[in-house]
């Protein structure tokens, strides 16, 4: 059998620890999916930075775009991030070519996912992204996939960790909002910008993703009602403690009669609940289907490891030929969902 052939662009965190997983593991992924997977090419913004693994094997470029379009390039894995800018060009690029997209950027896709969706859909390519909602945990698939037969009521969670690790250290550490905020960055976990943390956007993107998967609809970033974490006070964490319960920046999304909610916001919720007793960086999605009931799936949203795991769970999909639209049907037959707020007197 022919190798699935790899173009990686973006050699940080999460595109770093896919090289090494390509490399350190290749008996096991070739053994799984019956085909050797390889790269053939790598892209970053500085050539001569130490990325912790060997990369004296690929071809570099410096333009994603031309990665993206590599003839040695079967599937174009896109890990630089941002909304607009190389990301959306280089991806744009390699599915007009009709090559195959995986891709961590939930901010991309937020904003441009339907479009990118309907343009892989025309040129036959496929558009995988299990990456861009609560890092290692396989929520996407476990929608599309295993979860298939089922009309999905609601789904909940807590999607971003640096916010979770903020309310945390300020409910059991007693930190200020900005010692808790500092440690976080210390461990990595903050977007480039931080307000798409603390503001509730990456959250909010992350919504958006899994409501259309979810309903069947379009991705409608700009329906999401948000709030972030910047006005919880110690005083409002103090108080919900008193009272049994916690603050988490909570999303949920629901199909009610009136169109789709969305809203991602502090919440109070049962200290002892599951979500309760969620702490530290980690997430929680729970799903509610008509026929399963309710599934809490838990672990780590972030993280070279747990990123770098869903991107290859995407990547090995495709080298056993499985060819599944992230969002479980054609991207051209999502619905246009109503947003619930603006049905609101
Ligand atoms: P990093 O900031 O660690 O890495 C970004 C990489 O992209 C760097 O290697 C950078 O190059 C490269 N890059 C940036 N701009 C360009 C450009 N114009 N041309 C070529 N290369 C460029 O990001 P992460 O690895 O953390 O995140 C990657 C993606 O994964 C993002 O979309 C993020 O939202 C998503 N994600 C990240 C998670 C995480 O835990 N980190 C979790 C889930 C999703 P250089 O190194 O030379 O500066
Ligand atoms: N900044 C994000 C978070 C990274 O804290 O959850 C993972 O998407």
């Amino acid at each position: 059998t022919t190798p699935l052939r790899l173009g990686i662009a973006g050699l940080g965190t999460v595109g770093a620890g896919v090289v090494k997983i390509v490399r350190q593991k290749a008996a096991l992924l070739s053994e799984r999916t019956g085909r050797d997977i390889q790269v053939s090419a790598v892209s970053a913004r500085h050539r001569d930075k130490d990325r912790g693994v060997s990369l004296a094997d690929y071809a570099w470029e410096d333009d994603p775009v031309a990665l993206a379009t590599r003839d040695d390039v079967d599937v174009f894995v896109e890990l630089m991030g941002g909304s607009d800018g190389p990301a959306k060009a280089a991806t744009t690029a390699a599915l007009e070519a009709g090559k195959d997209v995986v891709t961590a950027n939930k901010a991309m896709l937020a904003h441009h996912g339907q479009a990118l969706a309907e343009l892989a859909e025309a040129r036959g390519a496929i558009l995988r992204f299990e990456a861009a909602v609560a890092g290692g945990i396989p929520v996407i698939k476990a929608l599309t996939e295993g979860l298939a037969g089922n009309e999905i009521t609601r789904v909940m969670g807590v999607m971003n960790g640096t916010c979770n690790y903020i309310l945390t250290r300020m409910e059991t550490g007693g930190l200020t909002y900005q010692d808790a905020f500092d440690e976080a960055d210390a461990l990595g976990y903050l977007e480039a910008d931080p307000e798409l943390d603390v503001g509730g956007i990456d959250a909010g993107h992350k919504l958006s993703l899994l409501s259309a998967i979810a309903y069947g609809t379009q991705v409608n970033f700009d329906a999401v009602e948000l709030e972030g974490i910047g006005r919880v006070s110690i005083d409002d964490i103090r108080q919900a403690a008193d009272m049994g319960y916690k603050i988490k920046l909570l999303g949920v999304s629901r199909m009610t009669g009136r169109g789709l909610e969305q809203r991602m916001a502090p919440c109070l919720v049962p200290a002892t609940s599951p979500l309760g007793r969620l702490d530290g960086g980690t997430n929680m999605v729970v799903i509610e289907g008509d026929q399963v009931g309710q599934i809490v799936m838990r672990g780590a949203g972030a993280g070279e490891g747990p990123t770098a795991s869903a991107v290859m769970g995407d990547v090995m999909d495709l080298a056993r030929g499985f060819r599944i639209s992230t969002f479980g049907q054609a991207a051209s037959s999502l619905k246009v969902a109503t947003p619930a707020a603006a049905a609101t007197p």
